[in-house]
């Protein structure tokens, strides 16, 4: 059955490169990202894997744990490894997991019913502390993902989480954000300290709060 945004994310035990995980316990209460390529030693993905890998300081930094997944079996991604760190310059610092039966790339719905080869797609679900579904994004095989990207809707996710604010089209971290329309003229007055700007009655954008 295909996810949606806000349901809760499915739980499973899986092998990887960093020994068995439990999904739910090993997320504890922070956020995570779950993301497939479709197949280890080819070499879109190894780009992938090599600039997670490089970006992995700053998902910490967020508190973000970082899981791959292919349905390779266990060994090939541990062979595989050795090339991601040879050619891309970072090892893999993160867990890869091995799901050659399917049984997670199913549960998320990772290979869609047309695929001819049963090979997951490049997904991409970004999962928050109450294990709920806030992100999925899906590319195909041939297009490498950008993770700036990830990090950006991460940033965007977290300041909705934590300020109620939205963030506007083409939102970088440091530009103003947006005051979500539930939020009361008189609540923001409290809320945002350092002032906010009335566009319009429901555009109302304030400094990014957090820096
Ligand atoms: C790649 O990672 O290069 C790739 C994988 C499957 C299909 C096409 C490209």
């Amino acid at each position: 059955m295909a996810l949606h945004l806000g349901d809760t994310a499915p739980d499973f035990t899986a092998e990887s490169t960093e020994g068995p995980i439990a999904f739910h316990h090993y997320l504890g209460d922070g956020w995570g990202v779950l993301f497939s390529h479709p197949a280890d030693f080819t070499p879109v993905c190894t780009t992938e894997l090599g600039r997670v890998a490089a970006l992995k300081p700053e998902f910490d930094t967020r508190k973000v744990k970082v899981l791959g997944l292919s349905v390779d079996p266990l060994e090939d991604h541990e062979a595989w490894s050795a090339d991601i760190a040879e050619t891309q310059g970072t090892a893999l610092n993160f867990p890869l997991i091995a799901d050659p039966d399917r049984t997670v790339a199913d549960l998320y719905d990772m290979v869609p019913p047309a695929a001819e080869n049963n090979l997951t797609v490049r997904s991409v679900f970004v999962i928050g502390p109450d294990k709920k579904v806030k992100l999925i994004i899906t590319y195909p095989a041939s297009t490498g993902r950008n993770f700036d990207e990830i990090l950006r809707v991460i940033d965007s996710l977290q300041l909705t989480a934590n300020y109620s604010v939205a963030t506007p089209v083409d939102w970088k971290r440091g530009e103003d954000v947006i005051i979500v329309p539930a939020v009361s003229d008189a609540d923001a007055d409290a809320k945002f300290p350092k002032g906010y700007t009335t566009v319009t009655p429901y555009l109302r954008v304030t400094p990014q709060p957090d820096l």
